[in-house]
């Protein structure tokens, strides 16, 4: 699909003149591996979560993999995750040697049930990863009461509070990435924050096995980039900013759709939307397995880049039935674009497009 002059894209990085400076900065020190700005990017992402600290990595996948190895997730143990996510949580499971315990999600959410979580639990059971997907925390008031250690994947979401705390703070384990089209983007890039320091150290042996004084078998070469960070620390400078436009872009989209039979977004009592992505329901669809494609490629004759939120949930990778949520999920949802770098232009593109389709 190519994507022409006028079509509103589904995202875009917001990259303006603090980043280039800083990142000409870098180049110009000649000092590009891991270095001062990782550190500094670390301790401004631990203070943003009010954390103890964070090891900056390669990606949001990596972060996962190494969070689960430095908790001792091994061969046998079992990690509960829910099915419709990206692949990177499956994935990491995988790398370990671990099983995963793949669970349906709340519709209304798109997070994971904590009911279906609950009935996932044995004696194996090691840890959950929590997503908080498109902005929205998870109920981690209710996982939280399943005793099991949480890893929380905020990934998609940042500065979201649930029950007065801020999304990130509530795990053991966090995950963020800080992929291109991410809510603070570094091109690609990830981070494991905790409050436990010594979590934290085994993270660092993990990252990287140069002059280690003794080698770990699951160490290896996930490391950021000073050019990243220091593009990082741009953005995170700017963070407040970015949810501030999403929101009001958000309530736009939500002023367009207002009286159409499309599921907006839902916000549970006691927490708030951050809208990394904001995503519809087209209950309509629920008896048609491709109607979002016809959905997005109508979208895309009219200058509008639409997607799926998530490419396929994982109980289809893995070949298990009984996901009802996730499948109804899938057929139904649509992504609009939605990113702080939307021009007022592009936001009325897109006005214009929702009308046409449903008003
Ligand atoms: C919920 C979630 N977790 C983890 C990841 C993996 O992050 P990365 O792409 O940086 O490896 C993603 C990426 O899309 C994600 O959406």
């Amino acid at each position: 699909m190519t994507i022409t002059a006028t079509m509103v894209p589904h995202s875009r990085p917001f990259i303006e003149t603090d980043e280039l400076q800083t990142a000409i900065e870098v180049l110009r020190s000649r000092r590009l591996a891991q270095g001062g700005m990782v550190e500094q990017f670390e301790r401004g992402m631990a203070a943003y979560f009010g954390l103890a600290g964070g090891v900056a990595v390669s990606s949001g996948t990596a972060a996962l993999e190494v969070a689960l190895r430095a908790f001792g997730i091994g061969p046998g143990d079992e990690v509960v995750l829910p099915s419709y996510v990206c692949a990177a949580p499956l994935l990491a499971i995988q790398r370990v040697g671990a099983i995963p315990r793949v669970v349906d999600i709340d519709l209304e959410t798109f997070a994971i049930d904590p009911e279906a979580a609950r009935q996932a639990l044995t004696s194996r059971t090691k840890a959950m990863i929590v997503p908080h997907l498109f902005g929205l925390p998870a109920d981690l008031t209710a996982l939280e009461r399943l005793g099991v250690p949480i890893i929380e994947d905020c990934a998609q979401t940042l500065g979201a509070m649930e029950q007065r705390r801020i999304v990130g703070s509530v795990g053991l384990l966090t995950i963020c990435s800080f992929y291109a089209t991410k809510l603070l983007c570094t091109g690609e890039g990830g981070m494991v924050l905790s409050r436990d320091e010594s979590l934290l150290e085994r993270v660092r042996t993990l990252r990287e096995y140069d002059e280690a004084p003794s080698l770990h078998p699951g160490a290896t070469n996930v490391k950021m980039t000073d050019l990243q960070a220091a593009i990082g620390l741009a953005q995170l400078n700017r963070l407040a900013f970015f949810l501030e436009r999403r929101s009001s872009i958000a309530d736009e989209y939500r002023a367009t759709l207002d009286g159409t039979e499309l599921v907006k977004p839902i916000v549970p009592a006691g927490r708030t939307h951050v809208y990394y992505r904001f995503v519809v329901r087209m209950t309509d669809l629920h008896n048609q397995v491709n109607g979002v494609s016809t959905v997005i490629a109508r979208f895309e004759d009219r200058g509008v880049q639409c997607r799926k939120p998530v490419f396929r949930s994982l109980h289809r990778y893995l070949e298990l039935e009984g996901f009802p949520a996730s499948e109804e999920a899938e057929r139904t949802a649509l992504s609009i674009p939605l990113f702080p770098s939307l021009t007022d232009e592009e936001v009325a593109q897109v006005h214009v497009a929702l009308c046409s389709e449903w008003a």
